[in-house]
This record gives C-alpha cells, structure tokens and sequence, in this order.
C-alpha cells in the first residue's frame, strides 16, 4: 500500500513536469535571484536618465528577438549570420551596450541564473513602465539560443513598406492577430524613425507628383525640411510627434489625423483593409480609451514573449548575451 501510494505520488508528480515544461511563468526566479527585477529596474532606470529614447530602442529589441526563431535573445549574438547585420535592424536596432550593462548587472546579483531572452522580456516592460506606461507581470523561464538567424530576421520582420495585408501575415506567422497588430504597433507611441523609412510618403509619392494623400499636409512639410531628397537618410524624427518619449495612447490620435509617420503607421486607419477587419475601429476605441490601450497593449506584450520559447533542457542560460556559451 505504502509503495502503490509513493508510486501514485511520482506518477503525479511525472505528470505536474509534463504540465508545466514548456510554459513561463511569473516566479520562476523567485528563490534563484529573488531580486532579479529590482536589479533590471534600476539599470533601466539609468539608461531612460541617461537617454529617454534608450525605453523604445530597448522595448523594440524584445519584439524584433521574438519574430525571429522565437525569444531566445537571437539578437543579442554577435558573429556572420548576426540578426543586428538583416536589413531591419542594420544601423537601427540599438540598446545592445545597455543590455550587456543589465546582464552585468544580473549576473552580480545572480551569476549565470538568468537568461538573456528573459532580460530582453523584462526590460521592454521596465522600459514602457519608466517612459509613463502601465506594467505587466512578466512571464519567465525562456533559455537563450544557441543560432541567431540573418535571414529569418530579413524575412520574419515586417517593413515599413510593406502592405498591411503583408503585415497581417507577418504577425500571424508567430501566432498574432489583427488586435496584435494595432495594439503592438502602439509601441510607436515611444522611439524615433530615420528618413530613410519614411521619405517615399513625402515627395512624388507613388508617382503621383504629391506626397501621400494619408499624411497631413503640414506634417508632410515639416517632415520635407528634416528630410530633403538626396538628404541624409539618417536624420531621425519622433514617431508620436505629440508626446514623444512618453508611454500614452496619442499614437492612435496621431493616426485618426493623418500624422501616422511610417506608412505602416497610418495603413492601420486609412487602408480599406483595416475598415474592413475592425483596425480602423479598434484605432478610434484606443485613441478614446487609454485604459483600453494599455490592458490590450500588456496581453499583446505577454502573448508575443510568449512566441516559442525555448525551456526545459532546450538553449542555454548565457554568460555573454553577444556569444553561446560553447564557443
Ligand atoms: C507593425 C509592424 C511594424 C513595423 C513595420 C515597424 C517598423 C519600424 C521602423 C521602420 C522603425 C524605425 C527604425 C529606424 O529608424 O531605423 C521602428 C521603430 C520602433 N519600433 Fe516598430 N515596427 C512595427 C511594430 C513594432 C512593434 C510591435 C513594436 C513594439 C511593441 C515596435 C516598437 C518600435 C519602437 C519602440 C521603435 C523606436 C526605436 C528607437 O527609437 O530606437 N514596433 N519600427
Ligand atoms: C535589491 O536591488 C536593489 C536595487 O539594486 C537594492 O537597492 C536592494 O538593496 C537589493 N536588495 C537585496 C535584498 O539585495
Ligand atoms: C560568474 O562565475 C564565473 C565562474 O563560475 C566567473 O568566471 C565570473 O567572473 C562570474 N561573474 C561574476 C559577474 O561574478
Ligand atoms: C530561420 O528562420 C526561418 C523562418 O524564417 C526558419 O524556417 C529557419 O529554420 C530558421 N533557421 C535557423 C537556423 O534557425
Ligand atoms: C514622379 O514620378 C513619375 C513616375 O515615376 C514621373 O513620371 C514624374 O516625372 C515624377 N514627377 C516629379 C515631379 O518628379
Ligand atoms: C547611415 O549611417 C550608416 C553608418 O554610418 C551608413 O553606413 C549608412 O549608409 C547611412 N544610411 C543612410 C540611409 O544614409
Ligand atoms: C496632442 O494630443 C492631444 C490629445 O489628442 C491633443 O489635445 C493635443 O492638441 C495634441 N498636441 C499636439 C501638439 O499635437
């Protein structure tokens, strides 16, 4: 009876690990570095002091990891098929020197406990809570890769050019709707946008001799003066021109008015398709209703951390978010 009973009690608990292996979860670092998330606050904290653009860079770092083989911290890997070399991210993706400051600062705290996938996670919800955004609970237990993926990244990520049906589509190849789509590019509300991505809207747009009908007229001059052709593509502006480095919903404002500055952007009200499939109308609930944005904008954040994570004995924790352990 004693041995059926320990037999039954293995055999459940055989089951509790089939259960849980593979799932985040909120405390899986309580007892291994029980003030891990103080520690990553306070990095962010100095970054946002030292320069408040640094919240978009870092939160846009969590999004274009997990698009790409999931997020495993791909990104972060330095070497010839690096993601920092694909075509989205060359010249674009930063925050890599501030990553590698909160894993330093981690790995003090807790030496080779933490993944660099999860610091990627915490850090983009530190960043939108410390730039005015309201926070999330943070699911964790992701272990990092072992490849990064140039051509995946090249592919997987969407581009400013691309059409919205195209941007649907890259969404829901990592299992993300339509309100992912217009709730995660709320992220837009925080960050700054080279010319090079944006200045086909503002002269002889589409051949038609005029800049893109969708995009306010005096936004599109001010917009011509930073961003003269044959200018430097490099020049950046705000993508919320409003409140730039503050976490609100005045992004779908913009939107409503025309001052969307990537056409990715403003797709999201001013395509047929997004009248058609309620992103139009989920731009005006949002642009109404801040409380909806953020409780949406924290479930869009945990189901896109939550794109195949590897756990269990799959990847690796790492000690240098730029190199796989082995090498
Ligand atoms: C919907 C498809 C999306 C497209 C086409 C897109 C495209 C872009 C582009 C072209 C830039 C400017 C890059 C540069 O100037 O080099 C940018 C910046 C940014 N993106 Fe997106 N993005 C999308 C979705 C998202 C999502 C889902 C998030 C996060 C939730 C996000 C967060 C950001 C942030 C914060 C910045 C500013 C980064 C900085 O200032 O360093 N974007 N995005
Ligand atoms: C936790 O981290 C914070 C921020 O670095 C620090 O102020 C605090 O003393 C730490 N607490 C413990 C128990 O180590
Ligand atoms: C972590 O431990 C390894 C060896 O176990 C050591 O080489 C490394 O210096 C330690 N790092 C920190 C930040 O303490
Ligand atoms: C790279 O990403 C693509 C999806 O775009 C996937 O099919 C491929 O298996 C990935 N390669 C590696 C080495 O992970
Ligand atoms: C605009 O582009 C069209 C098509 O490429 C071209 O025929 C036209 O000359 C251009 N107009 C101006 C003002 O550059
Ligand atoms: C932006 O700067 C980088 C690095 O200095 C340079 O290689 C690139 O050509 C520039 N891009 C544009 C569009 O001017
Ligand atoms: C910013 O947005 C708010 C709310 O939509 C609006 O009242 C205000 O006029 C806008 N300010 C600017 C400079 O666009």
């Amino acid at each position: 009876m004693k041995s059926f009973s320990s037999l039954l009690h293995v055999i459940v608990l055989f089951y509790l690990c089939l259960k849980t292996e593979g799932q985040l979860r909120a405390d899986y670092y309580a007892s291994s570095c029980p003030n891990l998330s103080n520690v990553v606050r306070r990095e962010v904290f100095k970054a946002l002091q030292n320069e408040m653009r640094m919240g978009g860079s870092l939160l846009r770092l969590h999004f274009h990891d997990c698009f790409v083989n999931g997020c495993d911290a791909s990104i972060l890997l330095d070497g010839s098929d690096s993601e920092k070399l694909a075509l989205p991210n060359l010249n674009s993706a930063r925050g890599f020197d501030v990553i590698d400051s909160i894993k330093a600062a981690v790995e003090n705290e807790c030496n080779g406990t933490v993944s660099c996938a999860d610091i990627l996670a915490i850090t983009a919800r530190d960043s939108v809570l410390l730039s005015g955004g309201r926070p999330w609970t943070v699911l964790l237990g992701r272990r990092d890769g072992l490849v990064a993926n140039q051509s995946g990244a090249n592919n997987g990520l969407p581009s400013p050019f691309n059409s919205l049906d195209v941007i649907i589509a890259k969404f829901a190849a990592v299992g993300l709707d339509t309100t992912d789509v217009v709730t995660l590019s709320g992220g837009h509300t925080i960050g700054r946008a080279r010319c090079t991505l944006f200045s086909n809207r503002l002269f002889n747009f589409s051949g038609g001799g005029a800049a893109d009908p969708t995009l306010d007229s005096s936004l599109a001059s001010e917009l011509q003066s930073l961003c003269p052709q044959n200018g430097d593509g490099n020049v950046t502006t705000a993508l919320d021109q409003n409140s730039t480095d503050y976490f609100d919903n005045h992004y779908f404002n913009n939107l409503i008015n025309n001052k969307g500055v990537l056409s990715s952007d403003q797709l999201l009200f001013s395509d047929d398709a997004a009248a058609t499939n309620s992103m139009r109308t989920l731009v005006q609930s949002y642009a109404s209703n801040s409380n909806l944005f953020f409780s949406q904008f924290a479930s869009s954040m945990v189901k896109m951390g939550n794109i195949s994570p590897l756990t269990g004995v799959k990847g690796e924790v790492r000690k240098n978010c730029r190199v796989v352990n082995s090498s």
